[in-house]
């Protein structure tokens, strides 16, 4: 299709990552109850998909946060725009994340869990783009390391576009429009 300039991760590469990270998970909390905090919207494929392979009792809440604008580069200004339901103190979280990029959002929100008091906090995302870091993460888990390029689909959206497919994509350079900041 003439939006996909390439595809970076087919669906089947995707799938068998997400059931290994499910297993790994499941053994390292074994015996526990883990609360996986979503981080919409760009996390909602990914966690529905990993719960499917958690063996252990698990709730989900789930959170918004945007960093202002639609820009393919992250501005660094965090705000929350929708919040957790439940408290999550003393319990044992993960936030399901869709990519981390400049490592600018989790850092914030990791301070914003912390601060909630849970009894363990980690991060699991499906991707890794390192190259662009510019705030130390300490990343749990993490499907797959990527290169520093735009990528869509599986949950991560251009203009909120492409969320959908289920493999991700680098967009073709035409579907970019120079509105976006
Ligand atoms: P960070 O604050 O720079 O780590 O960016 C985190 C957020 O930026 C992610 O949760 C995504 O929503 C968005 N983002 C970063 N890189 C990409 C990308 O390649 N495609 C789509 N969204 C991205
Ligand atoms: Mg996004």
């Amino acid at each position: 299709m003439d939006v996909i300039d390439r595809i970076l991760i087919d669906q089947a590469a995707i799938e068998s990552r997400v059931k290994e990270l499910g297993a790994q998970i499941s053994q390292e909390y074994a015996g526990k109850t883990i609360t996986l905090v979503c981080i919409l919207k760009g996390g909602l494929m990914f966690l529905c998909d990993l719960a499917k392979h958690i063996t252990v009792p698990v709730m989900y809440d789930f959170m918004s946060v945007s960093s202002y604008g639609d820009s393919t580069q992250s501005s660094g200004v965090v705000r929350i725009t929708k919040d957790l339901e439940h408290s999550i103190e003393g319990k044992d979280v993960i936030i399901v994340e869709d990519i981390i990029d400049t490592g600018l959002t989790l850092s914030y929100l990791l301070n914003n869990l912390l601060s909630r008091n849970p009894a363990s906090l980690k991060i699991c995302t499906l991707l890794d783009k390192p190259d662009n870091r510019k705030v130390e993460i300490p990343v749990d888990y993490v499907g797959f390391t990527v290169p520093n390029e735009f990528l869509v689909g599986y949950g991560l959206d251009y203009q909120q576009l492409y969320r959908n497919y289920p493999y991700i994509f680098v967009l073709n350079k035409k579907y970019y429009t120079n509105n976006a900041e």
